[in-house]
């Protein structure tokens, strides 16, 4: 089941959409950026159930300060509009607002203002971030953007373009298709923004022993910009897949929203949204959507601990801190190896970086070869 009970759909279509159509030119219209573009079709797509539209002022604080929609469902991470403070002043509650896109024009679809509200960004970071310091990447972005927020359901016309990874685009509801159709009753869920290295396998596979199914399913949406771009990853995923994967039991489709970087109330979010694409378990390892040193290693699993399996509907499979020991001469983590840290094969994402920059393979057990070659050729054709 969809997390709230029913899987969402804002598509319009048809008869509706025509209709739409002819009627959206002669309404105001908001500009939205890549971000929202990217938020509105996942609302869209059933991927935010319950979510119909962007937040209204009730659900925003609700979830602000009890990571909950007013009516008690669980929810981590705010989903909004923001709007010019000049233009939010010729806005009415009750009116039709068209969603225009900033760059290319298109008019995505329209919003029906419930609410028009402004809020205070620093108690927004402080309760969703955990900081409000600007150096974090997910606070430099609330920051830049207006803190008018205007809230209600929204429909939706146009879809972003796919120009890459066509064949890995998949809506909720087709994919929860696939798995039915492929037998799948339990399913994890694996979100990522990085390369699959060994550490990742490892979780994946442990996660695998005790499931039917593996959906891989890499965020490719807005990352910051020393993360390693889509393009690369999707390569490295589809080579280590081909070599090292069963292909019966691991799916591949991408997640097309914007990275947070809100570690904890970040992995709910992750956690939710596999929900919706049809997951029963999802993954939460060592420090889950953080970034630099702002959350615990494990403050992204504790989080769990709030929440009991009615309210979330879904199963976290927590993994520690996983490595290569060089005395087991396997994969395992703090809870399966006895070893000292000197025995353990640990290198910084900057170190791996330095190494694929200069055209050196990290060690085997640290990358697969095949995945560091995709990294190095893509990392010098990015130059
Ligand atoms: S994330 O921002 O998308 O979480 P990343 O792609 O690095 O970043 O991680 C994907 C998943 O793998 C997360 O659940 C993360 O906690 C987990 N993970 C990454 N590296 C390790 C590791 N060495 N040991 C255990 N879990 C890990």
């Amino acid at each position: 089941m969809a997390h709230g009970g029913q899987l969402i759909n804002r598509l319009v279509d048809g008869e509706e959409r025509a209709h739409l159509v002819k009627q959206v030119k002669s309404l105001k219209s908001i500009e939205i950026d890549s971000w929202t573009i990217s938020d509105l079709d996942l609302i869209a797509i059933g991927a935010f159930s319950p979510l119909q539209g962007f937040m209204k002022e009730e659900d925003y604080h609700s979830v602000v300060e009890n990571m909950r929609l007013s009516n008690g469902t669980v929810w981590s991470i705010p989903i909004t509009l923001p709007v010019d403070f000049q233009f939010s002043k010729q806005l009415h509650v009750g009116e039709q607002v068209a969603l225009v896109g900033e760059e290319d024009k298109i008019i995505y679809g329209i919003i029906e203002v419930e609410s028009i509200y402004s809020v205070d960004h620093k108690n927004e970071a402080q309760k969703v971030f955990k900081t409000d310091d600007l150096q974090h990447p997910g606070v430099q972005k609330l920051f830049s953007r207006s803190s008018v927020y205007v809230g209600g359901p929204v429909k939706v016309l146009e879809r972003p373009k796919r120009d890459k990874f066509k064949d890995f685009y998949f809506d909720p509801i087709n994919i929860r298709k696939i798995f039915e159709e492929r037998g799948w009753k339990t399913i994890v869920g694996f979100q990522t923004r990085n390369p699959v290295h060994r550490a990742h396998e490892y979780i994946q596979k442990c996660a695998l022993e005790t499931v039917d199914a593996l959906f891989l399913n890499p965020l490719v949406g807005e990352t910051k910009s020393d993360d390693i771009s889509a393009e690369v990853r999707m390569t490295s995923y589809l080579v280590l897949l081909e070599n090292y994967y069963p292909k019966n039991r691991v799916f591949l489709g991408v997640f097309p929203a914007a990275m947070r970087y809100a570690g904890p109330r970040e992995a709910i979010f992750h956690a939710l949204i596999r929900k919706n694409y049809g997951c029963t378990h999802f993954i939460v390892g060592r420090d889950h959507a953080g970034v630099g040193d702002y959350y615990g290693t494990y403050e992204s699993q504790e989080i769990f601990g709030h929440f009991n399996y009615e309210d979330l509907g879904i199963i976290p499979m927590f993994f520690e801190h996983s490595f290569f020991c060089k005395k087991c001469k396997n994969m395992a983590s703090s809870k399966t190896c006895p070893h000292g840290q000197e025995d353990h094969l640990h290198l910084s994402g900057t170190k791996v970086r330095a190494l694929l920059r200069d055209g050196q393979c990290p060690p085997p057990e640290f990358t697969r070869p095949e995945v560091a070659r995709v990294l190095i050729e893509g990392l010098s054709s990015s130059h």
